[in-house]
């Protein structure tokens, strides 16, 4: 079969397509035919550490979905056939977290992913997906989807009436924008580009800002709100945009600390929070229960995740150019 890997010797695009073994099942696993992977922003980070240490040769992305294609001994939740997504922590399947589950992500420093014909994974790491979703929309779920799931909705509450901001127009912040909408929650969208903006809108967003020509978006959005701010805030910028998550929330309001887009720990005065008394929700992506809890509200609500563009398995290092052009609206994805 084919699969690629993280290779630091491969060339400017880092990435080997390469023949390997077909994996086989062992008890307790199955091993699934991947019909479509996804890429997220960790993706481009994990590619710039290709060729250090024990990364070099991991098959890359933690997103994907396809067919179970060979079942292992002692697995009775499976059967041949059934169409599945595999979770992003293959360890974390329910109850709070704990650290010691970080080892476990997919496509990861220890792990390997998504983007190969075939993968084997526990039974226990597995959700089905969803019957009115492709395998190249429940391809997009497993990382974006799940983390805005588990800190709006499963931590964060998220209902009807409450105000959601969500930073720029890509996998996490739309499925957050789809989730708002869904719940009759009110979503404001800040995005470099008026075109994203016009799509957000067309998405159900109600409030829009763009962040290049008004660097001042938290005003903008407290004269939008008529001085309340946002209930929930996906904050996905990290130290360039912290400050102004936190003099954008609400009183009482939740700030979901996700994102790294500008880079990593931000120092933020967090002095407004006490005097709002809001709260900060630390999420690192979500369990299979988040996962399966998702893809119920994914039926009820009947939505579709949002796909930017699908590219073939041969066009791997080109969607990963793509991505970093931070030009998608949405997800991007894979085909296999
Ligand atoms: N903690 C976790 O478990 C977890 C899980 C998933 C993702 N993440 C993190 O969440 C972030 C989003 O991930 P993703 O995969 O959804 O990324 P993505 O699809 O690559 O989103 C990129 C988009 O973010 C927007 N953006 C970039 N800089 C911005 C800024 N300064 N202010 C506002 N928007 C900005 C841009 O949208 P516009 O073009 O519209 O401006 C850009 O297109 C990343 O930092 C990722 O590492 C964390």
């Amino acid at each position: 079969m084919k699969a690629y890997h993280l290779n630091g010797h491969a060339g400017a695009g880092r990435l080997a397509c390469v023949d390997v073994g077909k994996p086989e099942p062992s008890d307790g696993e199955v091993r699934i035919r991947v019909e479509a992977a996804s890429l997220n922003y960790r993706d481009l980070l994990i590619l710039d550490r290709a060729g250090q240490g024990e990364i070099n040769g991991r098959v890359p992305l933690s997103d994907g979905a396809g067919v179970v294609d060979a079942i292992g001994a002692g697995v009775a939740q499976w059967r041949l056939g059934d169409r599945v997504a595999a979770s992003f922590f293959r360890n974390w399947i329910s109850g709070p977290f704990k650290s010691s589950y970080i080892p476990s992500s997919l496509g990861g420093n220890t792990m390997d992913g998504m983007l190969a014909e075939y993968v084997v994974l526990p039974a226990t790491a597995l959700v089905s997906v969803p019957a009115h979703l492709s395998a190249v929309e429940a391809a997009t779920l497993p990382c974006a989807g799940v983390t805005a799931f588990h800190g709006l909705i499963a931590r964060g509450g998220m209902r009807k009436g409450d105000t959601l901001l969500v930073q720029g127009t890509g996998g996490v912040a739309l499925f957050g924008l789809q989730f708002a909408v869904a719940l009759g929650a009110r979503a404001i969208v800040i995005s470099s580009s008026d075109e994203k903006l016009a799509r957000a809108k067309a998405l159900g967003g109600s409030i829009l800002i763009n962040y290049r020509d008004t660097p001042d978006w938290d005003v903008a959005l407290m004269n939008a709100t008529d001085g309340r701010g946002a209930s929930h805030i996906l904050e996905l910028g990290g130290p360039g945009t912290y400050d102004r998550s936190l003099r954008s929330v609400a009183s009482g309001g939740k700030i979901v600390q996700i994102g790294v887009l500008t880079g990593f720990g931000p120092k933020p005065d967090l002095a407004r929070l006490q005097w709002e008394n809001a709260d900060i929700i630390g999420v690192t992506v979500g369990s299979v229960e988040h996962f399966a809890a998702m893809n119920r509200f994914l039926t009820e609500h009947a939505i579709h995740p949002i796909v930017d563009r699908v590219y073939d398995f041969d066009d791997v290092p080109e969607a990963y150019a793509h991505l970093r052009t931070g030009s998608h609206f949405g997800k991007i994805v894979i085909r296999l």
